[in-house]
């Protein structure tokens, strides 16, 4: 008998977990992988070569030490790490190990690593759970939050990926002690951008703070962490799929990540991002939304969290144009931007609008003069 079969598959989920953030965590990571936090015992951390010895290492150290079993899988630090070659390599080291479904990925490290490894977890043995334990001050202010993992292509960042949620997230801002200047100063493009969209007060206390912030006083980075999740979380929540509202997050990014891919990756993604806000800063100025001031006290920030505002002479601004249209905003063949309102919020254009089509000329014109 020929027929349709309908497969009923309507789910609830609760995709809820706990972010952490404090000052050396690792212990505690411990503890609660002891009490149960998942129901396996293997874990593979994953990392990059840098983080592998700082501290990738003595996780797994601990973990073994606590009766666990754990191994290291190391890729090459960089963005450039971000490919689906690297996902296939840790995926085979694992399947040689003898890691199969009844294991947890831990990622230790930064935005790459957690983004590559939550990827690796969504689709190794069809998904085992993932724990993040994030390094950098650009993890902690933007990759913790959201879900969203993914590779880089050869055409753009973040093409192929999935929305996959940690187990929980540690945020250990004592980590950030050893990053390099340049990556503090990347981490912090995106808090700005988050005090852009969605705080003036959390902008007005950058003003105020960001001297101690470049030297990474413990208070004053508990708070950036804590606010940079609870904008991202309020702005996800509302929306988890980026349907509309979570395009606001994509504040100078449409610029930026053009600049990155175009840079080949000499920018790092904040400092990419850093020019993509100054431009955006210029169009929501052009369009009247923001006022001279404004605009001044946005990149004047920025230049005080030593991030670039212009566009360096190595880069082709033309291929930058080009580029803006692999965004994923890009509909219809148009380019489309979200653009801040003042400073602490962002332009609704109708009731969940949150982009708005922009003619090539114009921000080619701000492209070529920036
Ligand atoms: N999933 C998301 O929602 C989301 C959001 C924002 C950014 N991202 C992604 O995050 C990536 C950028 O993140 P990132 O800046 O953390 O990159 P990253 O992971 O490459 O880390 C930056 C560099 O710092 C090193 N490092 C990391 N922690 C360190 C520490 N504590 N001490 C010394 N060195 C350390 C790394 O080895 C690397 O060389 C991009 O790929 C971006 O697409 C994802």
């Amino acid at each position: 008998m020929m027929g349709n079969f309908q497969v009923e598959l309507k789910r609830v989920v609760d995709d809820s977990y706990e972010i952490e953030i404090g000052f050396g965590l690792v212990d505690k990571l411990i503890a609660d992988l002891q009490s149960g936090l998942v129901k396996v015992n293997k874990f593979a951390v994953v990392t990059d070569s840098t983080v592998e010895g700082l501290y990738a290492v003595p996780i797994a150290e601990k973990l073994l030490a606590a009766g666990f079993r754990a191994d290291v899988f190391a890729f090459p630090a960089g963005e450039k790490s971000k490919t689906r070659a690297t996902k296939e390599w840790v995926e085979d080291a694992m399947l040689e190990k003898g890691y199969r479904r009844d294991c947890c990925i831990i990622a230790v490290g930064g935005g790459v690593v957690t983004d590559l490894a939550g990827f690796v977890a969504g689709t190794f043995g069809r998904g085992v759970p993932f724990i993040n334990y994030a390094t950098t001050l650009l993890a902690a202010a933007d990759a913790s939050v959201g879900g969203k993992t993914a590779v880089d292509t050869p055409l753009a960042t973040n093409l192929i990926g999935l929305f996959n949620q940690p187990k929980k997230v540690y945020i250990d801002v004592a980590a950030w002690k050893t990053l390099p200047a340049r990556q503090v100063s990347s981490g912090l493009a995106e808090t700005i951008k988050h005090a852009c969209l969605a705080s003036r007060e959390l902008f007005d206390y950058l003003d105020a703070h960001m001297d101690g912030l470049m030297k990474l006083e413990k208070d004053a980075c508990e708070y950036i962490a804590h606010e940079n999740c609870r904008i991202k979380y309020e702005v996800v929540m509302q929306d988890e799929r980026e349907s509309g509202l979570r395009e606001v997050l994509n504040l100078g990014h449409t610029v930026g990540r053009a600049v990155e891919t175009v840079s080949d990756y000499r920018l790092l993604h904040g400092e990419a991002l850093a020019i993509g806000l100054a431009a955006e800063v210029k169009l929501a100025g052009k369009m009247g939304y923001m006022t001279e001031e404004e605009q001044q006290a946005v990149i004047g920030l920025l230049k005080r969290a030593d991030l670039p505002v212009t566009i360096p002479a190595y880069i082709d601004r033309e291929a930058v144009v080009k580029k803006l249209y692999t965004d994923k905003k890009v509909k219809n063949g148009r380019l489309r931007f979200v653009v801040q309102n003042g400073i602490g919020s962002i332009v609704e254009f109708s009731e969940g609008v949150f982009a708005a089509p922009i003619e090539e000329e114009v921000i080619r014109d701000i492209i070529m003069k920036l």
